[in-house]
């Protein structure tokens, strides 16, 4: 009544092993094991067998049933490597490839990079710190009065928080206080980072730029440091033959204060629009650490002889100006970056404009 099942399997197995397409494999798939299929229709009519030959039939039936479906899976797997492989020697290397789009480095990034580089090779360290800050480490620590401008909500983001004033950080000079605060003199460091003004966005003002701050505490740091560190950063940033000018100036954290030129760097001095005429361009601003900033870090405030009680002492006893003094700088990324490729506009800086950026 039933064909031999050793036959079927046979046949069944010649047939799998000579396809060669997944359709023809779905194909003999349905001839056994569809629902019309060989299998299904024994098994279908196991009732029409005698009762003694059912459940040995019906056993034998069932095994072929699974070994079949192990050997169409199985086929099923091998003519899928078989036709990524095919498909691999159609690649032709010889075809151009897809260019990877690589990046660089923002430039104001290599600015910073550049201006640390400098103060990093004399020895100094690089400390960061958070962009939101406090009222007293922004101003009150800087010896800022209550009542100065840049306090104002015009000049300073403030945030609304309950029970602390949080601003962001109009410079970055609040980190002198939390660096003082943490490590003890000597200390040589530099600070990049971002500060924001509540400034109307134009060709040379953005809400958000750039500083890198600098300071130096340690025993007997005079002026002349500073100017000598400074001058030797502005010949290593613009050039060897660069000019250097202090302007007496006034910051409540530094004392004496000036603001610090150098010769135009596009007209050598001669003047040109890029310095307005002037032959000068700011770089920045600096001055001897003022006492009142180490009293509010805790160093002791008397060891640090302010100015006036120096020159006081001077003749009176020898040592009488050594103690732990200091100077600090603090300059604007952006405008240093502008001055150094000559771009007129900010606000190229922040515009993500690939045909600019690609440039640097
Ligand atoms: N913090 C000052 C500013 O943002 C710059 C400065 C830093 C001046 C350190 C003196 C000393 O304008």
């Amino acid at each position: 009544m039933f064909r031999d099942l050793a036959d079927i399997e046979n046949e069944a197995l010649k047939e799998i092993e000579a396809i060669q397409d997944a359709s023809g494999l779905e194909k003999i798939r349905i001839k056994y094991l569809g629902r019309r299929g060989i299998i299904t229709d024994i098994m279908s009519r196991l009732p029409e067998l005698a009762p003694e030959q059912r459940p040995r039939i019906g056993k034998q039936a069932n095994d072929l049933k699974v070994k079949l479906i192990g050997f169409i899976s199985e086929r099923q797997r091998n003519l899928k490597t078989q036709t990524s492989a095919e498909k691999k020697q159609d690649l032709d290397l010889t075809l151009p490839g897809i260019r990877q789009e690589i990046g660089h480095k923002h430039p104001i990034t290599q600015t910073i990079e550049r201006i640390c580089d400098i103060f990093v090779s004399i020895g100094f360290k690089i400390v960061e710190g958070p962009e939101i800050e406090t009222e007293y480490n922004n101003f009150t620590a800087l010896n800022i009065p209550i009542d100065h401008p840049s306090r104002d909500a015009f000049d300073t983001f403030y945030l609304e928080t309950e029970n602390q004033k949080l601003l962001l950080r109009s410079h970055t000079s609040p980190v002198q206080i939390r660096a003082m605060k943490k490590y003890k003199p000597p200390l040589a460091v530099v600070v990049p980072g971002k500060v924001y003004r509540p400034d109307a966005v134009d060709a040379s003002h953005s809400f958000m730029f750039y500083q890198v701050e600098g300071f130096f505490v340690d025993e007997d740091v005079k002026f002349s440091d500073l100017k000598g560190i400074l001058t030797h950063f502005a010949k290593k940033m613009f050039g060897q033959d660069i000019k250097m000018r202090f302007r007496p100036h006034f910051f409540p954290f530094t004392e004496p204060s000036a603001e610090v030129d150098i010769s135009c760097i596009i007209c050598k001095g001669k003047g040109c629009s890029a310095c307005g005429r002037k032959g000068w361009l700011e770089i920045l601003g600096a001055g001897m650490i003022h006492p009142a900033v180490f009293e509010h870090v805790g160093y002791d405030a008397k060891k640090f002889t302010p100015l006036e009680k120096s020159i006081k002492k001077i003749g009176k006893k020898e040592n009488s100006l050594t103690g732990l003094t200091g100077f600090a700088f603090g300059m604007g990324v952006d405008r240093i970056a502008m001055l150094k490729y000559g771009i007129n506009d900010i606000r190229l800086f922040y515009e993500n404009d690939l045909r600019f950026l690609r440039q640097f």
